[in-house]
């Protein structure tokens, strides 16, 4: 258990699951199996994609928990979301091009975005999503390539796009021909979602997949699942060409994890986990914070964004929160245009209850005294 003594720190900013929760044990028995199973050719040079029987694997689990139309012709294997978003970057844009990112958006996506030479443009959210209002404003002098957005448990707001701006999105983005990158790393972690953005157009919609949030992310494997106009566009790529694929050694253990279960009952134990954590923080939250700081309940994912009063900096407030006992991602990291100055990230996945509770009342008890001082220092 991701333990804290009582006098360390709470550091809520880390966005990750704790070691513990991830099943090394379960894992290496499958790796046996897995890579003593079939012919041996997962130690040679794959296929670009990814092997057919991996794939089928994936396709089967995926139609199980997300979207009964996947098959295994839509899937390219990746080394994660972000190899994935890479990919797709170094196959369909060109150094200059416009692409539109969500303000807030995941910061190492963003990294990755403005490492391939992009002109970003930020979209505004709001609790409901991406603001699509604000976005068909936009396209009337814009034209980017695509939009990458998280749709789901959004990183770093928590929130999950509504299903009529979901349609209204495909909508734009067929007028405007654009297509969206939807980076869904957190669909399977919360019970109410929307399906996936490409059940509503498979032409439009790239989706980026991952077993980092369902399994762990030393793993190092995802998937995007493509259209099929730019499937072969993307398994052409030469350094998948030169690799053989991503690893046909982890496929295999993969395929393994897959087909005998073990991802499925590791999905609902984290799950189960994550849902009685977040209902623990969020507690502790809501007792402590003071009455001029929001934020609303997450359903899912890994992340709460909580909202200061406009001219609180919590960029300043991060740097001085480690002498209270506590720590957290500060808002402005995750925007392109350097907003969100008062607003922080917190994530709930990573402490056992003891430590989430302590972090979530030291730092209400931190913004209390931080808001109490400043009222009491204004004329
Ligand atoms: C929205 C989002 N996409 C991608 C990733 C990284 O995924 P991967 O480990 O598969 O590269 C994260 C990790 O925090 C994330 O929050």
């Amino acid at each position: 258990m991701a333990r804290t003594a009582i006098g360390e720190i709470v550091d809520l900013g880390i966005g990750q699951a704790e070691d513990a929760l991830l099943p090394r044990t379960e894992l290496a028995e499958a790796a046996r199996r897995g890579l003593l199973a079939g012919d041996g050719s997962c130690m040679q040079y794959g296929p670009e994609e990814g092997p057919e029987g991996f794939r089928e694997s994936l396709a089967a689990f995926l139609r199980r928990h997300q979207d009964p139309g996947v098959t295994a012709a839509d899937l390219v294997v990746t080394a994660g979301a972000s190899h994935g978003l890479d990919l797709l970057l170094s196959r369909l844009t060109r150094p200059g091009d416009t692409v539109f990112v969500e303000d807030p958006s995941y910061f190492f996506a963003l990294d990755v975005l403005e490492g391939r030479g992009l002109r970003l443009i930020g979209v505004s959210m709001d609790e409901d999503g991406l603001d699509v209002a604000a976005l068909e404003r936009m396209l009337e002098v814009e034209r980017p390539v695509l939009l990458y957005t998280v749709p789901v448990f959004h990183n770093p707001t928590g929130v999950t796009l509504r299903p009529d701006r979901r349609q209204r999105l495909v909508e734009l983005a067929r007028r405007y021909d654009f297509l969206i990158v939807a980076d869904e790393v957190y669909q399977l972690l919360g019970s109410t979602t929307p399906p996936p953005m490409r059940t509503l157009d498979r032409d439009r919609v790239l989706s980026l997949g991952s077993f980092s949030k369902i399994l762990g992310p030393g793993i190092r494997l995802g998937w995007v699942e493509a259209p099929w106009q730019l499937w072969t566009v993307l398994r052409d790529c030469p350094v998948l060409r030169s690799g053989g694929g991503v690893s046909p050694v982890g496929t295999a253990v993969m395929r393994e994890v897959l087909d005998s279960g073990m991802q499925d009952e590791v999905l609902l134990r984290l799950t189960a986990l994550y849902d009685h954590r977040r209902a623990v923080l969020t507690e502790a939250l809501e007792t402590s914070l003071p009455d001029d700081v929001h934020f609303r309940r997450p359903d899912g994912g890994y992340y709460a964004w909580l909202e200061l009063p406009p001219d609180v900096d919590a960029e300043a407030l991060a740097t001085i929160a480690p002498a209270s006992g506590v720590a957290f991602r500060p808002g402005r990291v995750f925007s392109i245009a350097g907003r969100q100055r008062n607003r922080l990230r917190v994530c709930f996945t990573y402490y056992d209850d003891d430590a989430l509770r302590r972090g979530g009342d030291r730092l209400g008890a931190l913004l209390t005294e931080h808001l109490r001082g400043r009222r009491e220092a204004q004329p």
